[in-house]
């Protein structure tokens, strides 16, 4: 009887194991952490890379190749033939910071809590409402607003033929300060509308250059449970890229916890059966009856020590007595005994 209990609890509990086991490794929820835009020239998935050119911080984990690295900053061909300088030559300070931006764009693996998906010819998906740090874009509006342009955003206002993107009919070249409101009128909308929110530093904020270890990972991770694309509870303490995805480790190191608990309680109650099980026959073959097993052990214990007292031969009732008078002399030579 007790045996096939005990038997479905360990099936009920290596099922909880199982289950644990299962959820830690969702596949779903690691693809929004780590994960490449469905585009032109985004890698399939995203992983390290040899030479990133200008897109270096995006080494050790990107959606970019090389080959895509080499050319972000440059006009017109080969990536998509858009001419930054289709009102004037685009300034170095300025340019840099479209590099940077291309580099987000084409190389960050952390994009997935705002993929959405967009028919055209050269994607099926975009990025949508990405949190972007007020001062990024401050500072990209302040060494391009003397730059000048004749469409708002630079995604569909072009006309575009075999040689590229022209101004359409009826527009002018005006400076950005004349197209753009503000900075974050231009950071949203530029490429957009509303690849980017901006947000204020103080919030979790995406960050287009930087150095060292990837700061969107983070972030990504925060707006990924927010948006309840992920489980979990809070957001860990920044680490390097993890080649494995964090969730899995998570998932794993829970499993290991959980697997170690259920493993020590199986082995507990095992150990206690059997336990109940030994002394339940022994006590049955000698015949004792239960309220005499502490006596028992008591006079075995007593008749170890005493082995030459002639009390051993008593019977277990007059024995006690003696013990409990407490005799210093008998404590003496049993100190000599030993
Ligand atoms: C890109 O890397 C590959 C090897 O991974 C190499 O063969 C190729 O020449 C590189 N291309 C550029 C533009 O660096
Ligand atoms: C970009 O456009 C400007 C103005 O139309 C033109 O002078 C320049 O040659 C173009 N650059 C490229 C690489 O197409
Ligand atoms: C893009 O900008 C052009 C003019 O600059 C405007 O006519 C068009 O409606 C804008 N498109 C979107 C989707 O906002
Ligand atoms: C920037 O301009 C937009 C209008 O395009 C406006 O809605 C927004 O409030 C302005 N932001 C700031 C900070 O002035
Ligand atoms: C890439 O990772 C290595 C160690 O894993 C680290 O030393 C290096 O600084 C990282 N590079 C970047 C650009 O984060």
């Amino acid at each position: 009887m007790f045996t096939v209990r005990l038997s479905s609890m360990f099936v009920l509990l290596c099922f909880l194991y199982t289950c644990v086991l299962v959820d830690g490794s969702d596949k779903k929820e690691t693809d929004v952490l780590n994960t490449c835009l469905s585009s032109k020239h985004h890698k399939t998935q995203p992983g390290p890379e040899d030479n990133l050119f200008k897109c270096s911080a995006w080494l050790n984990n990107s959606c970019c190749t090389n080959y895509t690295a080499q050319y972000v900053h440059g006009d017109g061909q080969p990536l998509y033939n858009l001419n930054f300088s289709h009102c004037a030559p685009m300034s170095d300070k300025c340019r840099n910071h479209f590099t940077n931006n291309n580099c987000f764009y084409e190389c960050s693996p952390y994009l997935g809590p705002w993929i959405t998906p967009q028919k055209l010819s050269y994607r099926h998906e975009r990025m949508y409402k990405v949190p972007l740090c007020a001062s990024q874009c401050n500072a990209w509006w302040q060494d391009c607003k003397d730059e000048s342009t004749c469409v708002e955003n630079w995604s569909t206002g072009f006309k575009w033929d075999k040689s590229g993107n022209h101004c359409p009919r009826n527009t002018v070249c005006r400076p950005f300060t004349s197209v753009y409101h503000n900075a974050s009128h231009f950071c949203e909308t530029v490429w957009g509308p509303d690849d980017f929110v901006v947000t204020p530093d103080h919030n979790y904020c995406m960050k287009l250059s930087f150095t060292g270890p990837n700061p969107n990972v983070e972030v990504a991770y925060h707006y990924a449970l927010k948006k309840h694309l992920i489980k979990g509870t809070a957001v860990p303490p920044y680490s390097e890229p993890p080649k494995i995805p964090p969730l899995q480790v998570q998932g794993t190191i829970f499993s290991v916890v959980i697997g170690s608990i259920i493993i020590i309680v199986v082995i507990a109650l095992l150990i206690f059966v059997g336990l109940k099980r030994y002394r339940g026959t022994l006590f049955h073959h000698q015949g004792v009856p239960m309220r005499f097993r502490n006596l028992l052990r008591s006079s075995r214990q007593s008749a170890m020590v005493t082995r030459s007292d002639p009390g051993a031969e008593m019977s277990f009732m007059q024995y006690e007595e003696e013990e409990e008078e407490d005799n210093p002399e008998m404590n003496g030579s049993l100190r000599l005994d030993l």
